[in-house]
This record gives C-alpha cells, sequence and structure tokens, in this order.
C-alpha cells in the first residue's frame, strides 16, 4: 500500500521563479510546480485545468522549454529557471510582444487558458521566431481553449512574431 501523501513530512523549497529566488514552506514531497507557484508562492497567473497533462491551461517555462507544471514534481524543478506568465513583461512592465498582439488582437474570451496559451507561444517564438502554420500548430496542439480563440490566437502569434 502507498504511503499516503499527508504523512512524507514537509520540506521548505526554494525555486528561481521569475529571476529570483522564491520560498516555499511546508512542501509536500511530490507536489506538483503548478500548486507550489500558485498557493506557495503567491503566482496564480498558471491555471489549473484537467490536472493530467492534457489541456496546457497550466504551462511555464522550465529553462526556457515549456511544461505542463501540473505534471512537474517540485524537486525537479530545483535549481532550474522557471519563468510564469507573471514574469513575462520586462522588469519595467514592458509588455512581451505576445501580450501586446494577444490585447491587440482582444484574443481571450473567458480567459482561463490563456496565460498557458501565451506560455507556449513565446517559447515558441524564443525557438522559431518566424513560425510558418505548421510550426504553430504543432506548438500550440497541447493547449485546449474551450472558448475556441485559436484563430485570434494564431493570428496574435504571426503579429508578434513579425515585431520581433
Ligand atoms: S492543468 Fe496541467 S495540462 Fe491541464
Ligand atoms: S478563452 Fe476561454 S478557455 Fe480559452
Amino acid at each position: 500500500m502507498s504511503e499516503p501523501l499527508a504523512s512524507r513530512g514537509t520540506r521548505t523549497v526554494t525555486l528561481s521563479v521569475n529571476g529570483r529566488d522564491q520560498e516555499a514552506r511546508n512542501v509536500i514531497p511530490g507536489t506538483p510546480l503548478l500548486w507550489v507557484l500558485r498557493d506557495g508562492m503567491g503566482l496564480p497567473g498558471t491555471k489549473y485545468g484537467c490536472g493530467l497533462g492534457l489541456c496546457g491551461a497550466c504551462t511555464v517555462h522550465l529553462d526556457g522549454e515549456p511544461v505542463r507544471s501540473c505534471q512537474v514534481p517540485v524537486e525537479e524543478a530545483e535549481g532550474r529557471r522557471i519563468t510564469t506568465i507573471e514574469g513575462l513583461a520586462g522588469a519595467d512592465g514592458t509588455l512581451h510582444p505576445l501580450q501586446e498582439a494577444w490585447v491587440a488582437a482582444d484574443v481571450p474570451q473567458c480567459g482561463y487558458c490563456q496565460a498557458g496559451q501565451i506560455m507556449s507561444a513565446a517559447a515558441l517564438l524564443a525557438r522559431t521566431p518566424a513560425p510558418t502554420d505548421a510550426n504553430i500548430d504543432a506548438a500550440m496542439a497541447g493547449n485546449l481553449c474551450r472558448c475556441g480563440t485559436y484563430v485570434r490566437i494564431r493570428a496574435a502569434i504571426k503579429s508578434a512574431a513579425s515585431r520581433l
């Protein structure tokens, strides 16, 4: 029989998030990074959707690569560079070109999936500054939007790419 989570003990975890070290206390080993960010570090921009790695709402960057934070045990994120939607803008508050394009194209509807969408798009543009439709489809395939904003998402990615 597996050991109950609550009996494993807790520890303080330090993570490099958005360019600075941040601490979360009373973290149970194996806790998904998503919950440490949201509940332990007060960064609620990253959303919980499915909890199964299927929707992309929880996407953050680990060393620049998009990951589903609901599927990453916090231990795997220690010592690595984590970026959340809160850290995408510049230190002076200047929006990332994708965020500007998102606003200009009025992309969100309910908004719930959008942080994850933008984080996946940001990772795409970091490695492929001029993406084709196929590049965009491949990079964004795992980010679901129940409101069906896909056409505006693609337009915003192309708009941002044209200004990078
Ligand atoms: S909440 Fe992580 S992929 Fe859906
Ligand atoms: S904007 Fe509503 S789920 Fe994507």
